[in-house]
């Protein structure tokens, strides 16, 4: 049977995140900056790679790295200007890159002009801007924050004898989307950036915008997973369709927003195409396999298995096999490095493991998306003191343990693997000083292992590095249609060690085998018929295994192996 496919270039397109403050500095002063981003679009454009995804780079006071907006269309003064910013989409257009920006409308900055404004007094006319508790109704009820030292979303202001909510830190506001006239200023800076010629947006904590703003007291069955009680209210949905038909529609752009406490079985309620709302989410379950239930930030005691590893991917890609499109992802700036974590990153394997997880996001059906450094396999800097983190999630926490007498040695060593500055340290260019990412002293320390071969400009003479490998596995996926569309289905189901997959396009048939295991590995794959297969790659030098034809295949550690079977 055909596959009927709705081709879109966001679909075909492969996603390279870059969080600017990390990724080039040009000026010395220890801040990346999108001048810095521009000498490096060369090599951006080297990989094979169709749409940066840029972190914030709006005018913010930095309490939680631009994710505090205090204006929304000016370019913060770390990063550079207007023109600069210009300067970036003109050179990203002349070499046929996409640009997506980050939107965080579920809060500004409490530095931002409405929210000086709203909290001036209970008649300003942006009081409604933001959501006011009045005092003399008592205490509101008990909402969670992330990033508060006490855990309380609500903070008195005396100004004008209320409570305003901030689901993050109090520099966080959250905006009240109840407010017709604040919606409508969104949807006018959107358009603003849309008619520079951006090309979409990545829509930060999309599902926070709408709650229950009469603010039940949280049920006896809450267990710390507040989002269902807090978030998904009862307007989400009629603002993304009206966003959708306000904006999205009348310009070629892509959305993907990112979606924590969304289930599979409310995933096409989000991207079903005929809903009109966003093309792509980002779903939380696999970020939240390596961590205790509901504690997205705590490290769970026992370990991952691959099952459960290939449960999540299996049935997110039945969800959206129909309708609507995925998204695939193992790192970005809130979590440690992809190699790190699914992989290892030791020196034994960290090389096959490297490159055995770009195999697989670039071999599934599903935008992929790879953060910056994980194409040189970039590792977790694992910090041994507080003071080298720079991250507000990290340094609140660590506050609140502290005021509470917990044992703030446990959450260090937590930190080690759970933090989000693992991901946030400076790029790895070169070996000269600071891996050659500022020439002054780096806002947040490089990883030293730059010295030792994880850098691009090593990487690159290499021909057998995890760069090479990312660049060569990139054209695999580009040049056959059926990684991207093909029907995926799921070999090996119970196989602790090896993940199996076909993915199936009209007449082309692949197969995929990726080991997760520090062994060698034995498997049979009896479904499948090997008399015409292709290897088409292999991130192991030594072939003679692979290419012997047979269904008993013999698999090295972290080995990764794609055929084309017909
Ligand atoms: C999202 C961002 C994260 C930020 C938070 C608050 O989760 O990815 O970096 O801290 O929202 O804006
Ligand atoms: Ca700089």
């Amino acid at each position: 049977m055909k596959n009927t496919i709705n081709r879109q270039w966001w679909k075909e397109g492969i996603v390279y995140q870059i969080y600017p403050r990390s990724f080039q500095d040009s000026n010395g002063d220890g801040i990346g900056d999108i001048k810095g981003i521009i000498n490096r679009l060369d090599y951006i454009k080297s990989l094979g790679v169709d749409i940066i995804w840029l972190n914030p780079v709006y005018e913010s006071p930095n309490d939680d790295n631009g994710y505090d907006i205090s204006d929304y269309q000016n370019i913060m003064g770390e990063f550079g200007t207007m023109a600069d910013f210009d300067e970036l989409l003109q050179g990203m257009k002349e070499r046929g890159l996409r640009l997506v920006m980050d939107l965080v409308v579920n809060h500004s900055s409490d530095e931002h002009q409405w929210f000086i404004e709203s909290k001036s007094s209970r008649t300003n006319p942006y009081r409604d801007y933001y959501h006011w508790w009045p005092a003399e109704k008592g205490t509101p009820p008990a909402r969670w924050s992330y990033f508060d030292v006490e855990g309380n979303a609500w903070k008195y202001d005396e100004t004008t004898d209320a409570y305003y909510l901030h689901y993050f830190s109090v520099k966080q506001p959250d905006l009240k989307w109840e407010n017709p006239k604040l919606r409508e200023e969104i949807y006018k800076l959107m358009r603003f950036w849309f008619d520079k010629g951006v090309d979409g947006f990545r829509m930060d904590v999309i599902p926070f915008i709408s709650k229950d703003i009469n603010y039940p007291e949280l049920p006896a069955s809450y267990n710390g997973n507040f989002v269902p009680f807090y978030a998904d209210g009862p307007n989400l949905h009629t603002y993304l369709n009206e966003m959708n038909k306000e904006v999205l529609s009348k310009y070629d752009v892509m959305t993907v927003g990112e979606a924590p406490g969304v289930s599979i079985d409310q995933a096409l309620d989000f991207v079903d195409e005929d809903r009109e709302e966003l093309n792509m989410f980002f779903h939380f379950d696999l970020m939240a396999l390596d961590r205790e239930a509901d504690e997205v930030f705590l490290m769970r005691k026992d370990a991952w298995k691959l099952t459960e590893f290939k449960k999540i991917h299996t049935d997110w890609d039945v969800a959206f096999a129909k309708k609507g499109w995925g998204s695939m992802y193992l790192s970005n700036h809130d979590f440690p490095r992809s190699v790190s974590r699914w992989g290892n990153d030791s020196r034994s394997f960290w090389y096959d493991s490297a490159t055995m997880l770009q195999t697989f996001l670039l071999s599934m059906r599903g935008t992929p998306y790879f953060y910056y450094g994980d194409e040189i396999g970039m590792t977790n800097i694992r910090f041994d003191r507080i003071t080298d983190y720079k991250d507000i999630n990290t340094l609140n926490r660590y506050e609140t343990i502290k005021q509470q007498g917990g044992d703030t040695a446990a959450f260090v060593e937590n930190e080690k693997e759970a933090s989000r500055d693992n991901a946030r340290t400076p790029m790895q260019w070169d070996d000269t000083q600071n891996a050659g990412f500022t020439s002054g002293r780096a806002w947040l320390k490089v990883n030293d292992n730059y010295k030792e071969g994880i850098n691009v400009e090593s990487q690159h003479t290499d021909k057998t590095s995890v760069l090479n490998y990312f660049r060569k596995m990139v054209q695999v996926r580009k040049s056959h249609l059926g990684l991207i569309y093909g029907d995926y289905t799921l070999l090996l189901e119970n196989h602790e060690e090896v993940y199996a997959y076909t993915r199936t396009f009209e007449e082309e048939r692949y197969l995929i085998l990726l080991s997760f295991s520090t062994s060698k590995t034995t498997v049979k794959v009896d479904e499948i018929n090997f008399k015409e297969a292709r290897l088409l790659i292999s991130n192991d030098e030594d072939q003679a295994e692979i290419l012997k034809r047979d269904p008993t295949f013999k698999l090295k550690p972290y080995q990764a192996v794609i055929y084309k079977l017909h």
